[in-house]
């Protein structure tokens, strides 16, 4: 699965973006993909008006915006029909499932939103909602009250996470293991793919109820129910024993609470696996988990080299992290036995 970076454009079409229009274009680009401006015409090229009442755009916009599509690259237009160009049907049809479309344009609205006080944010130290009087709810209580966000946002990172996950499965030698608890599993695209490589491995993803519905449909059509299954579960609460390898995979920041649990949890010899886009030693990359600090994101901002050091002070030895996939770090650890 591709993301579509700036690199992928026709860098006459980059080269005149001033970086205060960047803004603007990307949220147009924002909008044509909220809009489904790609799906729509990948169904049926149209005219103007046939596109402006398909996708109830007024008439006093439709025209610019349908043409500022097309000077980005990603529609074209011969004889007023509108159609996408491949970068738009690779990276927007091809590369996107439909949960990506809906649930990630829909976070990048909410991050406008954000950035709108981001200099109070920066003076005052506070979060939006707190500056804004607001509530704030975290995604996972979110999703409990929302069925089509749990299934958006659990089906989008099935996706996104899909080469993460065979990354995982290559990099782990998992050939004498028996069974993975899979903690904040979501969609279960860490534990198919880890089941998938290992015949003799079982394994459980723990989270929140409405998640584990939709990571049961997954283990369903990958034909793994007979070895992966889905349990309802609070991943800080005591842990289901029987698993000797215990794994966070994009869980957010993952405390010194949680790994002593997962530890608690462990056999002696068990395994623990830790995997996310941590920050490099410096604190300088990866750019786009640093910027996602300012729209508030649940990530955190610790290192690879302070994750090894949490590990380690919750009593994990032999303890390894490798750069293996991208921005992504796998983080492993062995609880010790006593002998
Ligand atoms: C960003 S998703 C990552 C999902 C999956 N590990 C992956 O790599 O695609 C984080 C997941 O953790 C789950 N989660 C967060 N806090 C949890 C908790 N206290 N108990 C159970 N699940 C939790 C969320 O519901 C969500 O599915």
């Amino acid at each position: 699965m591709k993301k579509l970076t700036l690199d992928k454009f026709p860098k006459k079409v980059l080269g005149s973006i001033d970086i205060q229009k960047a803004f603007v274009v990307s949220r147009l680009i924002v909008a044509a993909e909220r809009l489904q401006v790609f799906r729509v015409l990948e169904r049926n090229p149209m005219k103007t008006e046939a596109l402006g009442r398909a996708l109830h755009i007024h008439k006093f916009y439709l025209a610019a915006f349908l043409n500022s599509l097309v000077s980005l690259g990603l529609l074209r237009k011969v004889n007023d029909i509108y159609r996408n160009t491949a970068l738009a049907r690779k990276y927007f049809i091809d590369e996107r499932s439909i949960y990506w479309t809906r649930q990630y344009s829909k976070e990048c609205v909410r991050a406008y939103e954000t950035l709108t006080i981001l200099e109070d944010k920066l003076r005052s130290g506070r979060s939006y909602e707190s500056i804004k009087g607001e509530k704030k709810t975290s995604n996972t209580e979110a999703m409990k009250r929302d069925r089509r966000l749990a299934e958006d946002f659990t089906q989008m990172l099935f996706h996104l996470h899909g080469d993460d996950a065979e990354a995982l499965a290559n990099y782990l030698d998992l050939s004498k293991r028996r069974a993975v608890l899979d903690l904040g599993g979501g969609s279960g695209v860490m534990s198919i793919a880890l089941a998938k490589k290992n015949p003799q491995l079982r394994a459980c993803i723990l989270d929140i109820a409405p998640v584990c519905e939709i990571a049961a449909g997954n283990i369903r059509r990958a034909r793994l129910s007979g070895r992966v299954h889905a349990m309802a579960g609070d991943i800080s609460r005591t842990l289901p024993a029987g698993y000797d390898v215990i794994m966070f995979c994009d869980v957010g920041p993952v405390s010194q609470k949680l790994l002593r649990n997962a530890y608690k949890g462990l056999p002696e010899n068990g395994l623990l696996v830790l995997a996310d886009r941590y920050l490099s030693k410096d604190g300088t990359k990866p750019l786009d988990r640093l910027v996602e600090h300012f729209v508030n994101s649940s990530f955190g901002l610790e290192s690879w080299v302070e994750m090894v050091e949490r590990v380690q002070s919750c009593g994990f030895e032999d303890v390894e992290a490798r750069n293996a996939y991208r921005d992504s770090w796998f983080i492993t650890g062995i609880k010790p036995g006593t002998a």
